[in-house]
């Protein structure tokens, strides 16, 4: 019987153990998880998502409170478009968190950032290439990009020094987006290192409208292996959504993919960036208290724990300090909302918006509560503690169920003595 441990992922001269763990936005993805996996000889992930409010918090910067200070003035102005973001203030952001995370890594893994096309940031096009390039410059192993189209970016980057070194992928969820993807970069003469297929079952953001449930990863995944063997690509698939044990995974390297990408099942871990009280709320889930909804305001479906505070929430929109969904026109689908529930409701001291959520507020304060379709058996992942609680896990612990489990087996930890 074949364990995930069985295969291996080339990706130019290395060779990897076929497990990627997925970037998780605002730094659920944390360096300490990305570490663990690169230390195993994975494929670990940072996230470029709101990175400058995530430095402030980890490495006490100050990039949120002095963007709010410099356009407090225009707080309760619903264009947006002068609250700009200074774009060296983002890049010494990025450098920081990549370069902290790069400088510890051990092993023979890799670690990549997750870069999100939707996050628009009021000027999409130039605060997506310092976020690229600045990566680029502290050292990071790869990027994938994702949430988006990506037509431009490797046009953004192509003068880059590392731009043909470092390994550059994109997440896509049907042959469509590959194939206009594809079409654009053979014009810069560089194909993408490696193709993240995402299906339906995903955590974070889902490429598929709300008919989702049509949808089969395993179809998904020998469309776009066809489709790249017709165009005679050879480009590693990586596979994502819903892999939930080493058996699963297998099934898919038998299947041709490359090697997996997997997130839900380190959304318990300690090195989870997610804070232990939510852990717990994921452990504890059942099937019914997971809903795919429409409130990101950036138009795609999102898969989220029903009970999360980031659901009929009525915040005020603070784009003078945030602002990461702000189109080129300075606008978001959530400050519509938000002013439409005020014009109802003028005098009420507190309002709800339900058909939208304010992103930036709610993935900042943890209240989002993103995850996989497979969150429901989490618990039978771990061992149940006296008050009803689970016990957390090990990053390293999960990796290696990935890597050497079979018949479908979840190993479980060892009991911790306090
Ligand atoms: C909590 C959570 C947050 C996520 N955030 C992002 C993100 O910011 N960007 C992204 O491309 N994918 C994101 N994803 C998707 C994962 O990277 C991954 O591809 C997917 O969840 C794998 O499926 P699985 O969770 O069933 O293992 C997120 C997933 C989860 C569970």
């Amino acid at each position: 019987m074949k364990k995930l441990d069985d295969f291996r992922l080339k990706l130019g001269n290395n060779e990897l153990v076929p497990i990627m763990v997925g970037g998780m936005g605002v730094d659920i993805s944390t360096t300490e998880l990305a570490l663990v996996a690169a230390r195993l000889g994975g494929i670990g992930h940072i996230s470029d998502a709101m990175v400058p409010a995530v430095t402030d918090r980890l490495y006490k910067t100050k990039f949120v409170k002095q963007k709010l200070k410099k356009y407090k003035y225009n707080a309760n102005n619903d264009d947006k478009s002068v609250v700009q973001f200074n774009l060296d203030n983002l890049a010494e952001a990025t450098k920081m968190h990549v370069s902290k995370t790069m400088q510890q890594k051990q092993g023979d893994g890799m670690i990549f950032i997750n870069c999100m096309e939707k996050l628009t940031m009021n000027n999409p096009l130039g605060t997506l290439e310092v976020r690229l390039k600045s990566a680029m410059d502290a050292g990071i192993d790869g990027i994938s990009l994702s949430a988006g189209l990506h037509l431009s970016s490797f046009g953004l980057i192509k003068d880059h020094p590392r731009f043909r070194e470092v390994k550059l992928g994109i997440i896509v969820s049907s042959t469509r987006a590959l194939n206009l993807f594809l079409r654009k970069t053979a014009r810069l003469n560089r194909l993408p290192d490696f193709i993240v297929v995402e299906g339906p079952l995903a955590g974070g953001h889902l490429g598929f409208g709300m008919d989702w449930a049509k949808y089969d990863l395993k179809i998904l995944t020998r469309e776009v292996i066809d489709f790249l063997a017709e165009k005679e690509f050879s480009i590693p698939v990586i596979t994502a959504g819903g892999i939930f044990t080493g058996s699963d995974a297998v099934e898919y390297m038998e299947l041709g993919a490359a090697a997996v990408q997997v997130a839900t099942r380190f959304t318990v871990t300690k090195e989870c960036g997610l804070p232990d009280k939510v852990k717990q709320k994921y452990f504890k889930a059942d099937e019914d208290d997971i809903e795919v909804n429409q409130i990101s305001p950036t138009g795609y479906p999102m898969r989220m724990l029903k009970k999360c505070p980031a659901l009929h929430s009525g915040v005020a929109p603070n784009c003078e300090a945030f602002g990461y969904l702000l189109n080129a026109k300075g606008s978001c689908d959530y400050i519509a909302a938000y002013n439409a529930e005020l014009a109802k409701h003028p005098t009420a001291k507190k309002i709800i918006v339900k058909g939208k959520t304010c992103l930036c507020y709610h993935m900042r304060k943890f209240n989002c509560w993103t995850c996989g379709y497979y969150t429901y058996q989490l618990k039978n992942t771990s061992l149940k503690l006296e008050n009803g609680d689970y016990q957390m896990l090990d990053a390293e612990h999960v990796f290696k169920d990935y890597q050497f489990s079979v018949n479908n087996q979840v190993k479980l930890p060892e009991p911790e003595v306090d």
